[in-house]
């Protein structure tokens, strides 16, 4: 480690970043770029703070989600991503939206203990405590049982030679990850204080007890294609979410296009995606073996959709609503409660899935991604505002695409208006 970095987190944002710049070899318009794009209130979020990285936001409308329509702020560098769930949510729209009941939102809060000798034995001492250990879990945090939240059961199980005890817990409004912690641990002094060996003590991001449910039935009237009757699709979907329940190569690559919606949502909602992220995974492996999250199955007259997964959002607590984007963000959804983010959540992964799945049921998923993708490539080699249309339709044309080509392009596009402005 040379000297520089020593302590970088005790500088101040300034000199933090003249530093990373001298050493890193950052360029005069890169040192610019990194004084213009931060923020001293971002400094007190993370440790070693340099600017903020900009990502993406987009809003996916025609979301009919329980009889509400929805207008959902979307965060994603993928190109494709916001076209598709908008594509999705319009013909699942026009079908009568999606179906997502009220879950049940209890998060659970692990205690290890290690060195039991005798299980039973701390079952039953469980058993015995258990209106004591709650009552030790909602002291820790007093706010939420006020509102008629907090920790509700005790669970005990037996993880190879370790006992966890599990709290489950009403975290009303919030995700709850502090929270729940914070009880968690408070659950965990009092066990070693009744002689048993505390291991650690932290949340499950595994929430089998907060899934989520959503439904749509689509008409084959809607999902028809120029080319292809709405009866095949619908049946070449089916068969796509068949293998995705067999193959877990298209398992991941079918919930890749789920989580393509859901991790969007959940970012722009303020909300720690990566949680969801785990949670659904270790949901689709369930039965221990790796399965599409979602089914697709054919019935008289259309398509019918169900996705079920672990979603622990929240719409208070953590940064939600602290930054001026997150206060935004809830305004344009206008989502109140953490009930209906979640069931709003679920349907944008539905409605993504959907229009993945037909994509690759009918003219392949290349034809809508490229016109996304040759924007960012033309983009990405210089073009301005103005040349992005006339150089994607030039790419569109061209047998082979790859950066050298978008420039050569781009710069023919130039001389052509250079030639034609001259004459
Ligand atoms: C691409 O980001 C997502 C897809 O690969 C999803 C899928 O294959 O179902 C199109």
């Amino acid at each position: 480690m040379s000297d520089w970095t020593r302590d970088l987190y005790k500088r101040s944002l300034a000199e933090r970043q003249r530093l990373v710049a001298q050493h890193q070899g950052l360029s005069k318009r890169q040192q610019d770029y990194l004084v213009q794009h931060c923020s001293e209130r971002h400094n007190e979020v993370i440790e070693n703070y340099l600017m903020d990285y900009a990502v993406p936001e987009g809003v996916v409308v025609d979301l009919l989600v329980n009889d509400r329509r929805y207008v959902v702020p979307m965060v994603t560098e993928e190109p494709s991503v916001v076209a598709a769930a908008c594509n999705g949510a319009k013909r699942v729209a026009q079908s009568g939206g999606f179906v997502a009941p009220e879950q049940e939102r209890l998060v659970t809060g692990q205690v290890f203990i290690q060195d039991v000798s005798d299980p039973q034995k701390f079952r039953e001492w469980c058993r015995l405590n258990e209106a004591g250990l709650l009552e030790v879990a909602n002291q820790a945090h007093p706010s939420m049982q006020r509102r008629g939240a907090g920790a509700k059961d005790v669970q005990v199980r037996q993880v190879g030679e370790f006992m966890s005890l599990d709290l489950l817990i009403d975290v009303d409004q919030a995700m709850g990850a502090n929270s729940v912690n914070t009880m968690a641990e408070a659950v965990g002094r009092y066990c070693q204080q009744h002689g048993w060996h505390v291991l650690t003590a932290i949340l499950s991001n595994y929430a089998l007890d907060a899934v989520q449910m959503v439904e749509c039935t689509v008409t084959n009237e809607v999902l028809a294609t120029k080319t292809m009757a709405g009866r095949q699709v619908a049946e070449r979907i089916a068969a796509l979410s068949k293998l995705a329940q067999v193959d877990p190569y298209r398992a991941v690559t079918h919930n890749k296009g789920i989580m393509n919606g859901i991790d969007a949502a959940v970012l722009a909602s303020g909300n720690d995606w990566r949680a969801v992220e785990a949670g659904a995974h270790a949901y689709a492996a369930r039965d221990g073996q790796y399965r599409g999250l979602s089914q697709w199955h054919t019935v008289p007259g259309g398509l019918r959709g169900t996705l079920a997964l672990p979603l622990t959002v929240g719409v208070v607590g953590g940064s939600i609503k602290l930054t001026d984007q997150s206060q935004i963000n809830y305004q344009i959804s206008q989502i109140q409660t953490a009930q209906e983010l979640s069931a709003v959540v679920a349907s944008v992964g539905l409605a993504q899935n959907l229009a993945a799945l037909r994509a690759l049921a009918t003219n392949g998923i290349q034809a809508g991604h490229m016109q996304m993708q040759y924007r960012s490539l033309a983009m990405s080699v210089g073009a301005t505002a103005q040349e992005i249309a006339p150089l994607v339709q030039r790419l569109q044309k061209a047998s082979r695409v790859d950066t050298n080509v978008a420039k050569d392009l781009l710069t023919q596009l130039r001389k052509e208006e250079n030639d034609a402005r001259e004459i």
